[in-house]
């Protein structure tokens, strides 16, 4: 039996949902790969803080070092979320010629152009499913099955926590306060879940879509951003009486060479699709000018909807790593012009 020895960043919600998936489905992702996969190490940032017994205590460790300097370890996965250290040990990672996967959302909205172009210039490999959308396979979709398509449009939920407090706030007439603790509980908040519920978590999403679907780098502050902060009982009320659910939609678009891109609090129809889109569910339409419109489905966020994104990207690594990553553009330098923020 070939083995692979890999790392783990992070060993909370999603870490956790990772470590649980490769426990669990052991024979089917050695049956589909190929190789035995080994969690050699986990970093997390306080290894002696009581924890659950999700993962053993052995395999911690607070020292990258540790990890960086293990030749034995192939791939890094980066669940730790934030910008710094994370940027950083990811750049040290794919220096080092390791593959990375990676499941933050904020880092690759801000810094994608340049890890990405850095795992390119190195032939390594990295993946990134699990940042846009949970356990939907989007970025695949985008990459890979609709790369015969000029993309026109999508529009979408694309946060799981905001999705859950607004869906409490409407079903059950829960305070907006409850619901978010709810939601920190359940695992689907961020570490602070202001970038949640003011939008701009998923903007990040938007921005990393955006950049795959209309083949040019935008930046994260191209986006327009509204979150839900201000939603009152009496908006979710008024809308109800017009036959309107609220939810928080991230748009993008393409006309005529000009793209725009927004995140903002929406009526929409009650027998609107994406009316029903219910608790931490995601929801994405994509109109592409073969395929027409399709919409993808499913969870948003949580330990094992992600770490299923997660584990995909893992066994994708192993499959490709003897061969140099397909060389496409995710971050063309095709000008295109951007709405400004605000503008109708
Ligand atoms: P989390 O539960 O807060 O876990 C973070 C883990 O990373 C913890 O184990 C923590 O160590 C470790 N960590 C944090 N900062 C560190 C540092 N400076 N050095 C070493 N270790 C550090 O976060 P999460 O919800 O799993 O999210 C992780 C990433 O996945 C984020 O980028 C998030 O945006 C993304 N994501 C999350 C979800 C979701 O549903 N939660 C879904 C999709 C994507 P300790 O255990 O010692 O605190
Ligand atoms: N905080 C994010 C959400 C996690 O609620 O959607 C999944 O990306």
């Amino acid at each position: 039996m070939k083995k692979i020895k890999i790392a783990l960043l992070g060993a909370g919600t999603v870490g956790g949902g990772v470590w649980e998936i490769l426990q669990t489905n052991k024979d089917n992702i050695i049956k589909n790969c190929g190789y035995d996969i080994e969690v050699a190490k986990i970093l997390v940032k306080d290894a002696a803080k009581k924890r659950k017994d999700i993962v053993p205590k052995d395999l911690l460790t607070s020292n990258y070092e540790d990890i960086i300097g293990d030749k034995e370890i192939e791939i890094i996965v980066e669940v730790m979320g934030g910008i710094e250290p994370a940027k950083d040990y990811i750049l040290k990672a794919l220096k080092s010629k390791k593959h990375v996967v990676t499941a933050n959302k904020a880092l690759l909205a801000n810094h994608g152009e340049e890890i990405i172009k850095l795992a390119k210039d190195q032939g390594v490999h990295l993946y990134y499913e699990a940042s846009v959308a949970g356990g939907i396979p989007i970025v695949q979709t985008l990459k890979e099955s609709l790369v015969g398509n000029k993309i026109q449009k999508m529009m979408g939920i694309l946060n799981g926590t905001t999705n859950y407090i607004l869906t409490k706030m409407t079903a059950e007439k829960v305070d907006f306060a409850d619901a978010l603790k709810e939601a920190q509980e359940m695992g689907y908040a961020e570490a602070d879940p202001t970038a949640d519920v003011e939008g701009y978590d998923a903007a990040h999403k938007l921005t990393i879509l955006s950049s795959l679907a209309f083949g040019t780098t935008v930046k994260f502050d191209e986006v327009y951003r509204e979150g839900i902060s201000k939603i009152t009982s009496i908006d979710i009320d008024y809308a109800r009486e017009l036959g309107y659910v609220i939810k928080l939609l991230a748009i993008g678009k393409e006309e005529e060479g000009i793209i725009e891109m927004r995140v903002h609090p929406t009526f929409i129809s009650k027998s609107h699709p994406l009316a029903s889109v219910n608790d931490s569910f995601n929801a994405i339409f994509v109109k592409g000018n073969a395929v027409g419109d399709l919409m993808l489905y499913g969870r948003g966020a949580g330990d094992l909807p992600t770490g299923s994104a997660v584990v995909g990207d893992i066994i994708a690594v192993i499959k490709g790593k003897d061969q140099p990553p397909v060389q496409i553009e995710e971050t063309a330098s095709v000008d295109k012009t951007i709405k400004p923020m605000g503008e109708t």
